[in-house]
């Protein structure tokens, strides 16, 4: 699936196929402004670190319309820019995207004054020019994963990390796709994912649609399968991995990262090189997503608890010692990953 994210120039829209209503209904969302374009990837129509990156830069081509006939529309545009990396604090793919539009911005700028034509142009191409990397990044990964994988072997994800987080293809997904495109037989068991149901929702009817065999499990039933020998990995997505390899993924993540440990089971992390945050040392200066109450005491608008309060961290940290691998779009990381990472990024 590569058409979730479509962006005509001509009108300019943003066309988004609305993942909050998957897999009951498959309905396109339309962003014709910033401020559509920072809802929906704040209520999550478009969700997945990569997949938000993408959105983000064609939304600054959309905010070159919106400010083109403002008195001072280069400030206009920064405000617009700024607004749109602080859509979502956790996924560091969001800020580098509107940080690649920043510089291409300031390089046009620099010999004579650019028109917002002209800008709008650059910023178009290179949102195009982005999603194709990202899908050409997942297929990396796939390749890169498959000394990794061994035929039949079972493998479980928590969240969604498929071609719906991201430009297509997946990164978590990506490792899957690409081994069962080598007919290693795989299957996977998807975690459901609590409280959006991404596993549930996204992670087995991605698979389902793609005829990869796939079993549904409550998130409470990790230890009991491991327990029974039915994981042979683990491979996860990343919203964000500091210097050291620390981890920040879909909250219960890191609870599936310490039963791997205790069964001896690898865990890996799958992520192209935007997902990493050289800059941040370790995973305790990753900003973590706080979203709504209602995200856990709802479902469908239905109370399924009392009025209470309820902690709703849409992320945690797996410190990197959990981490067996961190699979890239430039080759396999190992620990120490402050050493890996670095010489990545050399
Ligand atoms: O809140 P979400 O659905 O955007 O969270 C998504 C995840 O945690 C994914 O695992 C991560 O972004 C990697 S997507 C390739």
């Amino acid at each position: 699936m590569e058409d979730h994210i479509v962006f005509d120039a001509a009108t300019p829209v943003l066309d988004l196929l609305d993942q909050r209503l998957l897999p009951v209904e498959e309905k396109r969302f339309l962003c014709h402004t910033v401020s559509e374009a920072c809802y929906a990837i704040q209520t999550m129509v478009v969700r997945g670190a990569p997949a938000i990156g993408v959105s983000a830069a064609f939304a600054c081509a959309l905010a070159v319309r919106e400010v083109q006939h403002a008195p001072d529309w280069r400030t206009a545009l920064d405000a617009a820019l700024t607004t749109i990396a602080a859509a979502r604090p956790t996924a560091v793919n969001l800020s580098w995207a509107v940080r690649q539009m920043r510089t291409l911005w300031k390089e046009a700028e620099q010999d004579k004054a650019v028109t917002p034509d002209e800008l709008f142009a650059l910023f178009s191409q290179k949102a195009s020019a982005m999603q194709a990397e990202d899908i050409a990044s997942c297929r990396a990964i796939g390749q890169a994963s498959l000394e990794l994988v061994h035929p039949n072997d079972c493998i479980l994800t928590h969240c969604n990390a498929g071609a719906l987080a991201t430009a297509g293809y997946g990164t978590a997904l990506g490792v899957v796709r690409a081994a069962w495109e080598a007919g290693l037989n795989i299957s996977v068991i998807a975690d459901e994912t609590r409280p959006l149901l991404q596993g549930a929702r996204l992670t087995a009817w991605e698979l389902h649609r793609d005829g990869i065999p796939v079993t549904l499990a409550c998130d409470n039933s990790c230890a009991c399968l491991m327990s029974q020998n039915k994981v042979s990995f683990v491979v996860v997505g990343a919203d964000r991995i500091a210097a050291n390899g620390d981890t920040a993924n879909k909250i219960g993540t890191y609870g599936v990262a310490i039963m791997a440990k205790h069964f001896h089971i690898p865990f890996y992390v799958a992520a192209p090189l935007s997902t990493i945050d050289p800059a941040l040392a370790d995973g305790s200066l990753i900003p973590i997503e706080q979203r709504a109450a209602e995200e856990v005491t709802h479902i469908n608008g239905r109370a399924i608890a009392p009025d209470v309060p309820a902690y709703n961290f849409a992320f945690d940290v797996t410190p990197n010692e959990l981490i067996t691998a961190i699979i890239t779009d430039r080759g396999v990381l190992r620990p120490p990953y402050t050493e890996s990472i670095a010489r990545l990024f050399a």
